[in-house]
């Protein structure tokens, strides 16, 4: 071999090694994280894993973290910026966090931007400097509120004689938003607000919801019929497990939830319906998705993503569960 053809040679297999290094992912160095303050429930688990398949699509890496509590967020954060993280998505585990979060993440030179819960500054409003994605918690609260209209006159149901238990949680405004929505669908519906009872949980899960509703069940046993609504399906199921403990049969009371995500799967999939009618879902995958790619572009390109992104959701029932979620994506 002649010492050109030898350089030939190395440089075409130079060249063949490139095109195949650009046809694999074009690695960046960028590396975001993906903290969540449920990393069990399926909403939150779906979410990190669609950042992370976008990620591997697109070249960059996300490290998935929980964050259930301040102290939580806070070492997470320091192990980002150990990372060499450039910024983070996150849903934290108590809006009025903001303030701190954003301090430690300024002090690492972090880009932050919220997903499902948006941060409230020591002024009680949000933080309009941290771009948001979330879902538009009063319009699918209504959504909830007139699923359960729809099923009550489904039912024959008199809605003097139906008892509505309202699963809240006021310190979380897209919560409030959400129960508030469901609450004003249902009175235009002609529901006596004086059969509405509060259930406040401490948290947004199922064991919080069953404990914040045993007490009302066990208060109110003059009424047949009852109604469930709360900000999420987590929280719903919570008050339904508490109905059936309570003496309640399946036919007697309709839950509606909020969400469409592994919770819900899991209850249509099981052999008899259970008070859960049905839950507007919301893609877990497009929020996971696109707060992701927004906080990268932002990285990469300097594009500051929009403060507030909303997304809708669509009624999912033991009925469609199944093609709902495939439109959605799930
Ligand atoms: C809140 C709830 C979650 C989910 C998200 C969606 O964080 O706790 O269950 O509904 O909102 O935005």
């Amino acid at each position: 071999m002649t010492l050109t053809s030898h350089f030939a040679r190395l440089a075409l297999g130079g060249a063949i090694a490139l095109a195949s290094l650009g046809s694999a992912q074009a690695q960046d160095d960028t590396t975001l994280g993906f903290i969540v303050k449920k990393p069990e429930q399926a909403w939150f688990i779906n979410e990190q894993k669609a950042a992370t398949a976008l990620g591997e699509e697109q070249g960059f890496e996300v490290v998935r973290l929980a964050g259930e509590d301040g102290q939580q967020v806070l070492s997470a954060i320091d192990n980002l910026h150990s990372q060499g993280a450039q910024g983070f998505v996150i849903c934290p585990p108590d809006v009025r966090l903001g303030p701190a979060i954003m301090n430690r993440a300024e002090q690492y030179g972090m880009k932050v931007v919220t997903v499902d819960d948006r941060f409230v500054g020591s002024d009680g409003e949000p933080m309009e400097g941290v771009p948001h994605l979330g879902m538009s918690g009063y319009k699918i609260g209504q959504q909830v509120g007139n699923a359960i209209a729809d099923e009550m006159d489904a039912r024959g149901w008199d809605p003097e004689e139906v008892a509505a238990l309202r699963i809240t949680n006021y310190e979380l405004p897209t919560a409030k938003e959400r129960t508030d929505g469901a609450t004003d669908a249902l009175l235009e519906s002609g529901f006596p607000e004086d059969n509405i009872f509060d259930a406040p949980q401490q948290n947004s899960d199922t064991a919080s919801a069953f404990s914040a509703a045993s007490p009302v069940f066990a208060k109110r046993g003059d009424y047949e019929h009852w109604v469930i609504f709360a900000l999420n399906e987590e929280s719903v199921l919570g008050g339904v497990r508490a109905s059936e403990q309570y003496g309640l049969d399946a036919e007697d009371v309709i839950g509606v939830g909020i969400n469409g995500s592994g919770a819900a799967f899991a209850e249509f999939s099981r052999e008899k319906p259970t008070g859960f009618h049905g839950t507007v879902a919301v893609s877990s995958t497009m929020h996971g998705r696109k707060s992701a790619e927004n906080l990268y572009e932002w990285i990469t390109e300097g594009d500051k993503p929009q403060a507030n992104t909303v997304t809708g959701g669509t009624l999912m029932t033991r009925d469609n569960w199944e093609s709902v979620r495939e439109d959605l994506g799930l």
